[in-house]
């Protein structure tokens, strides 16, 4: 069974099988978690994004981590929240599990995630930590050994704690 861990700090440090990107449909590079990933993995990894082509909310991409201490970045794009009555707890639900199925085709036996949907795209990160967690949980295979929820300060982080006590 996968530990799951909190982690407070920028995702781009950690030393992981895999770390997930919040990305947008375009694939081309943001703000946010995106710009960190992207500033941190080098040039190359925006080539990889372009030639994809793009990704549809709700689903995920996978690349190479090029200078990443990860060895792979999943790129998912999480929904824009638009007030909760057009499917964004469904869209984020499946960000997490279409980023674990492809985990699982690559054999990554560490992920990080970061809090998707939360910071430009204003989903309530109160109702977005449950998601997380509890798609993890449903989705999480036999391989994984290790899922860390990276959050970037303290206040996101105590929407993780009490989940993750239980
Ligand atoms: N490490 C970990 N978490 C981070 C980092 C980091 N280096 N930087 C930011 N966060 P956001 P979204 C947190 O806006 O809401 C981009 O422009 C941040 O505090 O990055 O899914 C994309 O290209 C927040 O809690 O992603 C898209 O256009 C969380 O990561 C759009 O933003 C997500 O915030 C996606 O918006």
């Amino acid at each position: 069974m996968a530990r799951l861990e909190l982690h407070i700090g920028d995702i781009t440090k950690l030393a992981v099988d895999a770390i997930v990107n919040a990305a947008n449909e375009a694939l081309r590079g943001g703000g946010g978690v995106d710009g960190a990933i992207h500033r941190a993995a080098g040039p190359e990894l925006l080539k990889e994004c372009i030639a994809i082509g793009g990704c549809p909310t709700g689903e995920a991409r996978i690349t190479g981590g090029y200078r990443l201490p990860a060895r792979h970045v999943i790129h998912t794009v999480g929904p824009v929240w638009r007030g909760g009555g057009a499917g964004e707890e469904a869209l984020l639900a499946s960000c997490y599990r279409t980023s674990l199925r492809l985990a699982a085709e690559h054999g990554v036996t560490s992920i990080a995630f970061p809090a998707i949907s939360t910071g430009v795209y204003g989903f309530p990160p109160e109702r977005a930590a449950p998601i997380a967690v509890a798609a993890v949980r449903a989705h999480a295979y036999p391989q994984l050994r290790r899922v860390i929820f990276c959050c970037f300060n303290d206040a996101a982080a105590a929407h993780y704690r009490p989940l993750l006590a239980k």
